[in-house]
């Protein structure tokens, strides 16, 4: 089967490709954005247009404000077309019981997608899982997992090492900090993958015991060699962070209550970035969240601190999607994403 270059896990990207073909063009991308007036009219035209006949599909199972909306303006940035459905799980033959598989070969199957960009949710207790994985092999276009149940969000760990590399001015010899519910989510999972190729980064995770990252991504450090420690209390190591980043319990997944269970189990766990954190963290350092927040974790008032950096997070989002969507649907820079990216095997 010819090779697509399907976007599914951070695994498969490469520092080199990065550094070299990635970051460059999403600055491109920010820059092409960003300029408005007569002359960068001229200078971007041809890229302005780059996606014109292209076609973006976004089947999105579970819920989503940013991931979907931002790839719909990544595809209209660029003139190319996108078709969307809301709440998939709830509208599409997914409720007569279709499986992924079956879908991905018909959406795939018309004489129109240029690329499939899906999310799958948790699956409620007693029903069959819905993978991204299952529906590559029947896909005849290029997927982009935009969030696959708890498992990864490849491209939100590309948005949120881009914000790194902006903000902190390289991604080598930092530390990061990852608090809350962190054993379920998969932006955590994704972005400690792709922030473990860099030298020298160290992580600290800081979760009670029953949000605590999982043994795979452990297991996956100690092969590496990347260094990490587990905390119950982000006080105690707020002062060695470059990088804090916090997110949200996954209440709605209440997966046995949930939210009590972090509250009330294991020693006293403490991770909300307040302004008791604030004092603790260096001066330079600075904090992300992949959003939406909770004040649990993340109150208001934070918002207000120089170093708080998610809704920068947020709108990176839109250029790093755009760099995305044309590597995958230009010729040139598809060829360049599968020599330099290493192959998935499915
Ligand atoms: C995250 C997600 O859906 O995984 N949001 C996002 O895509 N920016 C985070 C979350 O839901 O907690």
């Amino acid at each position: 089967m010819e090779r697509l270059p399907h976007i599914i896990e951070t695994q498969q990207f490469t520092v080199k490709w990065l550094e070299e073909d990635f970051f460059p063009l999403v600055e491109k991308m920010e820059r092409m954005v960003k300029s408005k007036g007569i002359i960068p009219f001229f200078r971007y035209f041809l890229m302005r247009r780059a996606l014109t006949g292209k076609n973006v599909v976004n089947f999105f199972y579970g819920a989503s404000t940013r991931t979907r909306l931002s790839f719909e303006f990544a595809t209209v940035q660029l003139n190319g077309r996108s078709f969307s459905t809301d709440n998939a799980g709830v509208t599409s033959s997914a409720v007569k019981g279709e499986h992924i598989r079956d879908t991905a070969k018909v959406i795939s199957g018309y004489d129109a997608p240029d690329v499939i960009v899906l999310r799958t949710p948790i699956s409620p207790r007693g029903t069959e899982e819905i993978r991204i994985k299952d529906a590559v092999p029947f896909s005849s276009v290029p997927i982009i997992n935009a969030g696959d149940r708890n498992e990864q969000h490849p491209t939100q760990a590309l948005i949120d090492l881009y914000t790194v590399k902006k903000e902190k001015g390289r991604i080598a010899n930092l530390t990061i900090g990852f608090g809350g519910d962190i054993g379920w989510s998969r932006t955590v999972k994704s972005l400690v993958y792709l922030a473990a190729k860099y030298p020298g980064v160290k992580f600290i995770f800081i979760s009670p015991d029953v949000a605590k990252i999982g043994d795979d991504i452990k297991n996956h450090l100690r092969e590496c060699d990347v260094p990490f420690e587990e905390v119950y209390d982000v006080r105690e190591v707020a002062h060695l962070l470059d990088v804090y980043y916090v997110v949200r319990i996954q209440a709605e997944n209440d997966m046995e209550g949930r939210k009590s269970q972090l509250s009330r189990r294991g020693p006293p766990a403490f991770w909300t970035a307040n302004k008791e954190v604030l004092d603790l963290l260096p001066k330079n350092a600075i904090i992300m969240h992949p959003l939406p927040r909770s004040e649990d974790e993340l109150p208001y008032e934070t918002d207000e601190d120089d170093r708080a950096k998610y809704f920068k997070q947020a709108q990176y989002g839109e250029y790093v999607r755009m760099a995305l969507l044309l590597i995958i649907l230009t010729k040139k820079r598809r060829e360049i994403f599968l020599r330099k990216t290493n192959p998935l095997v499915f």
